[in-house]
């Protein structure tokens, strides 16, 4: 018989949802939500939604504490499984928090516009994860209304991202309607019907396999015709099912829904739920550590800092990695050598943030934290290893930092140290006649905006940013002179950052390409800090 960890960790499904901005992820939470029982009707996360696009001051938004906090883990029960969704944050707060949290993720789902294909932050987000080798399911969305065809649609992605598709559902489309999905695994199709209620319950649907008669006559003859057709050329052409590919990342099962309608999502939610995987093991300093080992572990991968600042207290997120985490033990944080109570720790279902006992691996929990916890530290009950450093990601935004007073020049290195190491933005250091002047990089502009806030309120640094053209930033090795004369270039800054290590700046894409191009064999460049 298989122990309760062992049980814990089996039915744990950890993933993020990877998409630009408007291809349906609100809508898509929703309905799996509600499919998960959390909200009974679906509607309840886009109402939060409108309630952040009405706020669009992001002070005011962290004011209300409970919404971000709350949106940032999502845990629920489904057909047996543990599901923790995580938010990645996207829209105006895109952030290297959105980043950082795919490392929590043990998969992710990547949701496309059906007529948009591959956009923007979804190729960022995507190239994160195939950094990690995290497996990676894609949902193709919005079948409801027409988009490209289908297999155009797959062979772009392909193209584009580098990964291979393989469709466990197919649409099948009768008049151009979207009526179901065709299940490759089971071979059956899943004929839908729409309800009155615009998708706020469940859908109804009718299964039959492809050689029963009944389908012909409830699709009709050409549907099913066509819909045959394509599944001889997708056995013809398309990849084989390797388990192992969607476990390295490099094969993507794909899946054709509308979450609007609520069609294909069910069938999509179960299959992904089989074919995810549940926690795995994760490297230290001293090797893999099994989930299903008995020593507790866990690492820090956001830090959520309480705004008011007549409270310092903030939240750390754990991932729990190994063990069972109980609520008041003392671990130590393995970064610091220090013991760190496990205090008041909260887990978040639907809009409640609720007191937790016990998690398991793959589970989150918010901590509360007094200033002694990092992004990256590793909290163990034991002397495992550290995890790997949660890398930093190469920002696309840059500032000069300049104060007013320059007799508070203390507290601001104070300051963007605490602010940075807490993951709050990036600090470098460009040389000046003055000696090292303090820049600041982000992944997303409004990390500018928290980054003075607290400043102000925290250390009482009246600051301003004076916005750089620099978009892209590498990590640069090699010999310092090949630095030194790559750096000098017209469009381009060379930099530290807080652990002394070089970067260059560039102000395009194509500036950058073409360096890479050129210093082949002599500089290596890096966008996460190697
Ligand atoms: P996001 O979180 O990824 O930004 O996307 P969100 O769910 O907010 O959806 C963006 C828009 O796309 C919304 O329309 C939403 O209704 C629509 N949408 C989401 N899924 C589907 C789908 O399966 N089919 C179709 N046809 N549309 C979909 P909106 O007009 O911006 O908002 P609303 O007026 O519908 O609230």
């Amino acid at each position: 018989m298989s122990s309760k960890l062992e049980k814990e960790v089996r039915r744990r499904r950890t993933f993020a949802i990877i998409s630009h901005p408007d291809a349906g992820k609100t809508t898509l939470t929703e309905k799996l939500l509600l499919y998960g029982g959390a909200v009974h009707l679906a509607g309840s996360v886009k109402a939060r939604r409108a309630q952040r696009h009405a706020t669009s001051d992001w002070m005011q938004m962290e004011q209300e504490r409970g919404i971000s906090v709350t949106s940032s883990v999502l845990q629920f029960d489904y057909a047996g499984f543990k599901v923790n969704l995580l938010d990645t944050p996207g829209h105006q707060d895109f952030s290297e928090d959105t980043y950082r949290t795919l490392v929590a993720a043990d998969s992710a789902v990547m949701l496309l516009d059906n007529r948009r294909g591959v956009e923007e932050q979804t190729r960022k987000l995507f190239n994160v994860c195939k950094l990690r080798r995290t497996p990676v399911f894609t949902v193709v969305n919005k079948c409801d209304r027409p988009g490209e065809d289908p297999f155009q649609l797959l062979d772009d992605v392909e193209a584009d991202l580098g990964v291979e598709c393989y469709p466990v559902t197919w649409p099948v489309l009768s008049d151009g309607k979207f009526v179901g999905v065709y299940d490759r695994i089971d071979d059956r199709v899943l004929h839908f019907h729409r309800g009155e209620d615009h998708g706020q319950t469940r859908v109804e649907t009718e299964a039959r396999s492809l050689d029963d008669p009944e389908l012909e006559r409830s699709l009709g003859a050409d549907t099913l015709a066509q819909l045959r057709e394509e599944i001889e050329l997708l056995d013809a052409a398309g990849a084989e099912f390797d388990a192992d590919a969607v476990r390295a990342g490099t094969l993507s099962p794909t899946f054709f829904a509308s979450a609007l309608t609520n069609f294909g999502v069910e069938p999509f939610f179960r299959r992904f739920l089989d074919l995810a995987p549940s926690p795995v093991p994760r490297e230290t300093s001293e090797g893999a550590v099994d989930p299903e080992s008995k020593s507790f572990t866990g690492f820090v991968f956001k830090i959520q800092a309480n705004l008011d600042p007549k409270h310092r207290d903030r939240i750390a997120f754990l991932r729990v990695c190994s063990g069972r985490f109980e609520a008041g033990a003392d671990v130590m944080n393995l970064r610091s050598g220090k013991s760190v109570r496990l205090a008041q720790p909260q887990t978040f279902m639907a809009r409640d943030r609720q007191a937790v006992e016990e998690a398991w691996p793959g589970d989150v929990v918010g901590i509360h934290d007094r200033g002694s916890l990092r992004i990256g530290d590793t909290l163990a009950d034991g002397t495992q290893g550290e995890y790997k450093d949660i890398p930093r990601f190469s920002p696309e935004h840059f500032a000069r930092v300049r104060i007013g007073d320059p007799l508070r020049r203390k507290h601001l290195d104070t300051g963007l140290r605490q602010l940075s190491e807490e993951g709050a933005a990036q600090v470098f250091f460009a040389e000046s006649i003055a000696g090292p002047a303090p820049m600041v990089g982000a992944v997303g502009p409004l990390q500018f905006d928290v980054l003075l806030h607290r400043l102000e309120h925290e250390y009482g640094v009246t600051a301003t940013l004076e916005r750089l053209p620099y978009t892209q930033a590498r990590w640069v090795v090699g010999p310092q002179k090949d630095i030194d004369r790559v750096a000098a270039g017209y469009d381009r800054a060379q930099v530290t950052d807080s652990r002394d290590r070089p970067l260059i700046l560039f102000q395009s894409e194509w500036s950058l390409q073409r360096t890479v191009e050129n210093e082949r064999g002599t500089l290596e460049f890096h966008s996460v800090a190697p």
